[in-house]
């Protein structure tokens, strides 16, 4: 008996209006979040900027792994020549569903918005991740990205879960 393997087929395309569900559920069980995401707030971030959402999907069409980011405008001039930049761009939610993870398909995504700002003459890109997101920090390293900045918390009270939590 043969084994027949056939890799599956991936396509980094646009997001569309009717990959919105699907969008929303891997945003919601994957994505960090203070608070979950209702599929009106996903519906609103693809509204704000649909230029800059993609999606991965596979042969069946099924929706994989999102990723969305903006350009972030309105910095001072005084802030962006402390950058040494001139446009501003923003990762900001990306997830690829567990069952595809360590296929490339994290990179192809964050690849594909990050040439589409640099087409847009954006030359400096920022994110924030979450600490516990180890994957994700390991992902944005190995594309370059590096550490500017440690967001750090206190709690002023006593008791359980002092240390846990935001
Ligand atoms: C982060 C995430 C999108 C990565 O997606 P992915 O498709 O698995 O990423 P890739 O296959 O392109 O991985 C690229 C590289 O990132 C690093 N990496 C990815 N997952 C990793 C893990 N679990 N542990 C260590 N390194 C990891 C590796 O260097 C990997 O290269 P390699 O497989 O050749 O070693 C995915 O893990 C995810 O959805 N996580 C939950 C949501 C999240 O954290 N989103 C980002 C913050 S909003």
């Amino acid at each position: 008996m043969h084994t027949l393997s056939v890799a599956m087929a991936l396509h980094i395309r646009p997001c569309r209006q009717d990959d919105l569900p699907a969008v929303h559920r891997l945003s919601a069980e994957n994505t960090s979040f203070d608070a979950t995401p209702t599929l009106a707030d996903t519906e609103g971030l693809y509204h704000r900027n649909p230029e800059y959402f993609y999606v991965a999907s596979d042969e069946s069409g099924e929706v994989v792994g999102f990723i969305t980011g903006y350009e972030r405008k309105g910095i001072p001039e005084e802030v962006l020549r402390t950058w040494k930049a001139t446009r501003v761009g923003y990762v900001d939610l990306m997830a690829v569903d567990p069952a595809h993870r360590r296929k490339g398909i994290g990179t192809r995504l964050l690849n594909t918005l990050l040439e589409h700002f640099r087409r847009e003459r954006i030359d400096l890109v920022l994110l924030d991740v979450p600490v516990e997101q180890m994957a994700a920090v390991k992902l944005y390293e190995k594309i370059g990205f590096s550490v500017r900045a440690f967001h750090m918390k206190k709690y002023l009270r006593n008791g359980a879960g002092a240390g846990s939590g935001i």
